[in-house]
């Protein structure tokens, strides 16, 4: 079902992102560009899994998928920024900062939090209750204590003496894995009702073995995939002297590490008695990808 999640996210971000401004053009401009054409669109399909895994439909969460994904681009746009890792290409295109400036970028990275937030809260479709809760998970996974707390931590933790894998397996959990949990946790947010209620701790370590494992085969990728398929340049983890898996497991051992992440998350839905629904078949292409 991953495609057609894809699809529907795909089709609802083009209809709400805007086209037209009174102030700028360039900024609304710059947040089309930065979130569409392009992306697998994991974390949105994600939300759109788990809600139909506990309810049988997905279209209630379509808005939350959307707003996830434009949280997500608006932390690619200035993860590339010159004054962060300095890429200038993202999903087979120059890079938003190459093509609008690195003052408008990051103003399209700022304006795309507030939109992102603004999806879940105009969201017809959800109760008062369910949209407070949904856009609290994603504000509190976004900020100081998951991603954008992760990405200073990647920032800081270069050179510093003594590292362990637990470090770097901490800083992975926070940049990247804070907002896969919040994927999981948002579409079971929209997806459970009293009737059913399903363990939200066994999604939420099954999204997190899934987050950390992504971030690991980001990590392999960065060594052994090509610019041309990712789409992004190879090599940028090495050439910023970047903390990554690889640099503790080698990359063999960072691609068995993610697979034994995948499993223990495998294990997860089992657990849940969705070793067979479309979570399943999402995280098996959050591991097995070369872009
Ligand atoms: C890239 O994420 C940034 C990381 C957290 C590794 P994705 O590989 O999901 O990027 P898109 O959305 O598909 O471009
Ligand atoms: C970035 O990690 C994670 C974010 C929170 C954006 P990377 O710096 O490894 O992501 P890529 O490789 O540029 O996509
Ligand atoms: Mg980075
Ligand atoms: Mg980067
Ligand atoms: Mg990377």
């Amino acid at each position: 079902m991953l495609g057609e999640f894809v699809q529907a996210i795909e089709n609802r971000l083009t209809a709400v992102l805007p086209s037209k401004s009174n102030y700028s053009q360039s900024l609304v401009e710059g947040m089309r560009y930065a979130v569409l054409g392009g992306g697998k669109r994991l974390r949105g399909s994600l939300v759109c899994a788990t809600a139909y895994t506990l309810r049988n439909s997905y279209e209630e969460a379509i808005d939350s998928a959307c707003a996830i994904e434009c949280m997500h681009a608006y932390s690619l746009v200035h993860d590339d920024l010159p004054v962060m890792d300095d890429a200038d290409m993202r999903r087979g295109k120059p890079s938003c900062h190459m093509v609008f400036g690195p003052a408008m970028a990051t103003l399209i990275g700022d304006a795309l939090q507030p939109f992102a937030l603004n999806l879940i809260l105009n969201c017809e479709s959800l109760s008062a209750e369910k949209k407070v809760a949904v856009t609290r998970t994603l504000a509190t996974a976004a900020g100081y204590t998951g991603m954008v707390g992760g990405q200073a931590r990647d920032i800081e933790i270069s050179g510093e003496s003594k590292l362990k894998l637990a470090d770097i397996r901490e800083l992975h959990q926070a940049k990247t894995g804070a907002l896969f949990v919040a994927a999981v946790e948002m579409g079971r947010l929209i997806g459970d009702s009293t009737e059913r209620e399903c363990s939200a701790d066994g999604l939420r370590r099954f999204a997190a073995h899934l987050g950390e494992a992504f971030q690991a085969v980001d990590d392999w990728l960065d060594c052994v995939g090509s610019t041309a398929e990712m789409g992004k340049p190879r090599g940028q983890d090495a050439n910023l002297a970047k903390e990554t898996f690889p640099a503790f497991l080698g990359e063999e051992g960072t691609k068995a590490y993610a697979e034994k992440l995948l499993a223990s998350a495998m294990d997860e839905l089992d657990a849940l008695g969705f070793g067979r629904s479309p979570l399943a078949e999402i995280a098996g292409q959050c591991i097995h990808r070369m872009s």
